[in-house]
Parts: C-alpha cells; sequence; structure tokens
C-alpha cells in the first residue's frame, strides 16, 4: 500500500466502525495562543477530551497535517520530517483500551499488511507517587491480539531508556514497559511536565521492527525506545484518562478517552519494508525532481536532498494555511525552512530557481487530500519566490564580501562578520571560501562562537526572536 491508500483505508476503515470524519485542523491554530502549530490531532479536540459534547459525536476520525517546528535540526536523517500527517482517531467516552488496540492492530496486520512478527509495543509501568497502576491491562490485550495470529508475546520491563540501551532485548520479548518518559502523554510530554488542566493518561505506543541491519550500536543495544534505527514508532494510543491538577496530582475524568495518533509517512515507510521515510510516495517524487535538477543523487547524498524536500513540503503547506515569511513566529519557522532549503540547494549546485518544478510535484502528489494546495498553487509559488529572491541577494552580497578575503586567510571573526552584517550563514562563508580556494583557518569555529558570545552579551536583554542566521 502506498501513503495515499494507506490514508484513504485508515479513514475507511474507521468510518465502518462508526466513527465520524472530522474537518481537519489548520496547520497554524488561530485561537490557541500557546502554540504555533498543529502538532498532533488531539490539539483541536482539547475541549471535547475534557467533556464537552463534539457535534459529531463520541467517535471521530482524520488525518491531521501536523508540523513539528522543533525538528528542524534531525531533518536530514531518514526518519524526521517538520511536516508530517497524523491519522487520527478518538473515542470521546466510548470504546476503550479493547477496542482500540484490536482495531489498530487489525488495520496494520489485515488490511496495510504487515508482519506481526515485525510488531512490537510498549505500555506504562505506572507510578506508584502518583497512584498510577502499571498497565497491566493493555498488555493482557495485546497478547491476545498477538496469540489470535499465533505469536507468543514476551513480556519484558525495561523501565527508562538508559536501561533499554544497555539491556536490550532477549528472545521472545515484544511487549515492554517504560517509564512515563515514554509511556505518558500530554500537550507537554511527560508525566511531570503535563500543563494543568490538560488531559492526559498512560500510552501504548507500536512500532516496527526494520531488522539488525539498521541498528546503529552508537546508540546501545537495540530496544523499542532508542532511537537506534532497528525500531520505528508508527503509532500511539493514548488512554486518555486523567487531568492535572494545580496541586501536581492527577484526577480521573468523567469519561474515558482514547486518543488515537499514527504518522502517516512512517506507517508507509513500514508498509514498503524501508525505514527511510523519503522513500515513500509522497516523498520519493520530491526526491527524483530534485535529482534532476540539481545532477546530485540521492545515493550520494540523501542529507541534502531531505532537508530540501521536507523543508520546502512544509513551506508550501505553511504557505497554502496563509503564513508568510517573517521575523516572528510562524513566519520565522517558514523563513528558516526556505532559507535552510535554499543554502541547502546551493551547498549541491541548485543555484538556479527551482521553486516552480518543486510547488508544482507537491501540488500534484496531494491532489486528492489537499486541493487546495492545486488551487493555491500562483499564490504559494509567489510567496516562495518572493522569500527566495530576497534570501538569493543576500547569498550575493556575501559572496561578493568574501571574495575580498581572495589571498587571505579566513578567520572566525570574519565568518561571523559575513553573517553579522550580510546575513551570510556561516556553513555556507567555510564551503564558498574552499571553493574559491580561500584558506580557512582551523580553529575558525572556536573564533566564531566566542563572536557570537561576546555579541550576545552586548546585546543582552533583547530576547526578541531574530533571524540574525537563518541555519
Ligand atoms: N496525541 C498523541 C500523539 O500525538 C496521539 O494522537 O502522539
Amino acid at each position: 500500500m502506498d501513503a495515499h491508500d494507506i490514508r484513504s483505508s485508515f479513514l475507511q476503515f474507521q468510518r465502518d466502525r462508526g466513527h465520524a470524519q472530522i474537518t481537519r485542523a489548520s496547520l497554524t491554530p488561530k485561537h490557541d495562543p500557546s502554540t504555533l502549530f498543529t502538532g498532533s490531532g488531539m490539539q483541536a479536540l482539547l475541549p471535547y477530551l475534557l467533556g464537552q459534547e463534539h457535534p459529531d459525536g463520541h467517535r471521530l476520525v482524520d488525518s491531521q497535517p501536523c508540523l513539528r517546528a522543533q525538528d528542524i535540526e534531525n531533518v536530514g536523517d531518514n526518519r524526521h520530517t517538520t511536516f508530517f500527517e497524523m491519522l487520527g482517531n478518538w473515542s470521546l467516552g466510548d470504546y476503550f483500551k479493547e477496542q482500540q488496540i484490536r482495531w489498530f492492530f487489525e488495520f496494520l496486520v489485515d488490511v496495510v499488511g504487515l508482519d506481526p512478527a515485525r510488531i512490537s509495543v510498549t505500555c506504562f509501568i505506572g507510578d506508584a507517587e502518583h497512584g498510577i497502576p502499571r498497565d497491566d491491562e493493555a498488555a493482557s490485550i495485546w497478547q491476545r491480539v498477538f496469540a489470535e495470529k499465533g505469536i507468543e508475546a514476551g513480556i519484558a520491563s525495561i523501565g527508562s531508556q538508559a536501561d533499554g540501551d544497555a539491556r536490550g532485548v532477549r528472545e521472545g520479548e515484544r511487549i515492554f514497559f517504560y517509564d512515563s518518559t515514554e509511556n505518558w502523554w500530554s500537550r507537554g510530554g511527560d508525566l511531570f511536565t503535563t500543563p494543568l488542566g490538560d488531559p492526559c493518561g498512560p500510552d501504548s505506543e507500536v512500532f516496527y521492527d526494520f531488522g539488525p541491519d539498521h541498528h546503529d550500536p552508537a546508540f546501545g543495544l537495540a530496544h523499542p525506545a532508542s532511537d537506534s534505527g532497528k525500531f520505528m514508532e508508527i503509532g500511539n494510543q493514548v488512554f486518555m484518562q486523567y487531568r492535572r491538577e494545580l496541586d501536581g496530582s492527577f484526577t480521573p475524568l468523567e469519561q474515558r478517552n482514547v486518543d488515537f495518533g499514527g504518522g502517516l509517512e512512517r506507517i508507509a515507510a513500514a508498509s514498503l519494508g524501508t525505514p527511510d521515510v523519503y522513500r515513500i510516495s509522497l516523498l520519493a517524487p520530491i526526491v527524483e525532481t530534485l535529482e534532476r535538477l540539481s545532477g546530485t543523487s540521492y545515493a550520494d547524498d540523501p542529507h541534502s536532498l531531505r532537508i530540501i524536500a521536507d523543508h520546502l513540503r512544509g513551506a508550501v503547506f505553511l504557505a497554502s494555511d496563509g503564513v508568510r515569511p517573517s521575523n516572528k513566529e510562524q513566519g520565522y519557522v517558514m523563513r528558516r525552512l526556505l532559507r535552510r532549503a535554499i543554502r541547502t540547494a546551493y551547498g549541491i549546485g541548485l543555484r538556479d530557481s527551482f521553486f516552480g518544478a518543486v510547488v508544482d510535484q507537491i501540488a500534484g502528489l496531494y491532489e486528492d487530500a489537499f486541493p487546495e494546495l492545486a488551487d493555491r498553487r500562483d499564490e504559494i509559488l509567489e510567496v516562495l519566490l518572493r522569500e527566495e529572491a530576497s534570501f538569493r541577494r543576500t547569498l550575493q552580497a556575501g559572496l561578493k564580501a568574501l571574495r575580498g578575503f581572495e589571498g587571505r586567510t579566513l578567520t572566525g571573526a570574519d565568518v561571523f562578520l559575513l553573517s553579522d552584517t550580510h546575513g551570510f550563514p556561516r556553513e555556507l562563508s567555510v564551503e564558498e571560501a574552499e571553493r574559491l580556494g580561500i584558506a580557512v583557518d582551523a580553529d575558525w569555529e572556536l573564533e566564531y562562537d566566542s563572536a557570537l558570545q561576546a555579541q550576545r552579551e552586548r546585546s543582552r536583554g533583547s530576547s526578541r526572536l531574530q533571524v540574525a542566521e537563518p541555519s
């Protein structure tokens, strides 16, 4: 199944089970000052998880576009993207653990066709201090559904991620108990960082095992919660049944809810049998277009091509949502995405304007699910081209200044000056200097950092978000 089929099958699967398909929320929440972007499907459903009646009933489904700006720096590996789609279903005081676990497992195995032997799951180990029990109920449901596929699922109490890195997985283990840093969900993350008044609860996450060839030993031994590459999380079922109170305690909600979210891109990657989400049908064509335009093959420089593909896709969705590049809030993130994409493109020899082809490609890939991209194609392209033109002027001014260093050694202080006065990105100064045959001081980074630090100290007190150097 490709990503497109997985999205439509999921929505159909849940509609068949009595879920109303709700209109997805905007990528940039209009009435929630606490967050810049929609980062999960439940965000727009907070009042209903806390008990307000939803006009569409107690069972809801959608595929929610999300953006996680905190992942910008991680983009470049095979699994992180800033923009992604989250398949979601919710029970608002209706079904609970048994139904949710059964249905998601059935969807993955019988609809998408994943091998159940490659699926592992995690459950909450409990928290005595807050009186929250270990989720043995979820674990025994999992044992039953695996048994129905002829798989005996052993249970391991791993506790923390560090324990797992040292201990790894033992023969027959498939269900893992972790603490609240892994198996607790709220908008704030951990049990202790749950925002006051927010709904929250233990969760049970589902992982796909790509096999030992994908394990990076730098992360210790492989286990579901590690980032070693062998296991990838493809879905999270939150049993939202508590609310965080002022005194730090958790009181049970009147209704027990399910909040399920699964990354479409990741489920599609598991379905293809590759841990590289950039190979899926929503991203591979963008990468191929970039390969063709730049003459750089994915095999030679996956990191750069992933950054450009991800960042442009995110920027296209933001532009379609009405965001414009600027120096603050959502616009700042959009500017960072675009400038990082352009700078990375520059690094692989993509120096002429290439946005037109990529925007058309993205609009085409999302023709069915997001027809607004094609409808707003000209407007989106204009926004992107304007930012591109302005950043190119910056780049050209920086390059001109850089040529003034010919015959000398470029120091960290010079690199800082180029960035500070021309907005010329530091990595680009160094890359371009090398290309022009200008020597670069071996300690340039140290010197750059101390110049930056000195400047920060001079301007302490001004904490406004600035675009001194989009990275
Ligand atoms: N809220 C949970 C998540 O974002 C599940 O939807 O992972």
